[in-house]
């Protein structure tokens, strides 16, 4: 995965926000992160080391984060959201300063903020656990925090999507189509899951009451 070993990087990420409220939220998107990656049983230290490197790049100035990125088309694609511009940005430093080869981690990174049509597991658990880690005071954080506990982790994850597009409305500024996009990818397999679950339970007991017809 890295060459650098994880206690490595837990000690660049401590040292680099140390007394700063910012490493509560990344060692909560961390902890977070890993505790759904062992839930729904896929590489833990993954989704650790991508939770506690998701935002490194964070405080810098945009020209500086613009320079890191060095690529155009990226830079255009989010010239009008300028606060996207961390999670690629960190994503590269990931690869170049912290050795992380494998693409799952750094585009988990990469698109931490909205995520992006269809998601990798480890990007949707990353997308989750930043929006709703235990550091997080806002309502909706809370809210979609409460539902994750309550096991509906893809209500959970629509839910995200749609409140971060809900904090970019509320701010003036205008979300990215792709958000949108995203959200009615999520929304569709929600209800394709919920129906699935109700047709499979009416097709259960349909069973069962045939068998207990069969038996009377
Ligand atoms: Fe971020
Ligand atoms: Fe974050």
């Amino acid at each position: 995965m890295t060459q650098l070993s994880v206690k490595k990087i837990e000690e660049a990420v401590y040292k680099k926000y140390q007394n700063s409220k910012r490493l509560n939220h990344i060692l909560g998107v961390a902890r977070l992160a890993k505790e759904l990656a062992t839930k729904f049983n896929i590489d833990s230290e993954k989704a650790y080391v991508a939770g506690l490197l998701h935002d490194y790049i964070k405080y810098e100035p945009v020209s500086q984060m613009l320079e890191i990125i060095n690529d155009q088309e990226i830079i255009d694609k989010f010239k009008n959201a300028p606060q996207i511009y961390h999670a690629y940005a960190s994503s590269v430093v990931a690869k170049n300063e912290f050795m992380i080869e494998d693409e799952e981690i750094l585009n988990a990174i990469k698109y931490h903020v909205y995520g992006r049509l269809n998601m990798t597991l480890l990007e949707k658990i990353l997308v989750v656990s930043d929006f709703s880690e235990d550091s997080r005071e806002y309502a909706r954080c809370k809210e979609v925090r409460k539902i994750l506990d309550n096991g509906d982790f893809h209500l959970a994850l629509r839910l995200s999507i749609e409140y971060t597009i809900e904090a970019v409305l509320a701010k003036g500024d205008q979300p990215m189509d792709e958000q949108y996009k995203i959200l009615e990818q999520l929304r569709n397999k929600y209800w394709l899951m919920r129906k699935n679950i109700i047709t499979n339970y009416r097709r259960f007991y349909g069973t069962i009451r045939t068998y207990k017809r069969c038996f009377r």
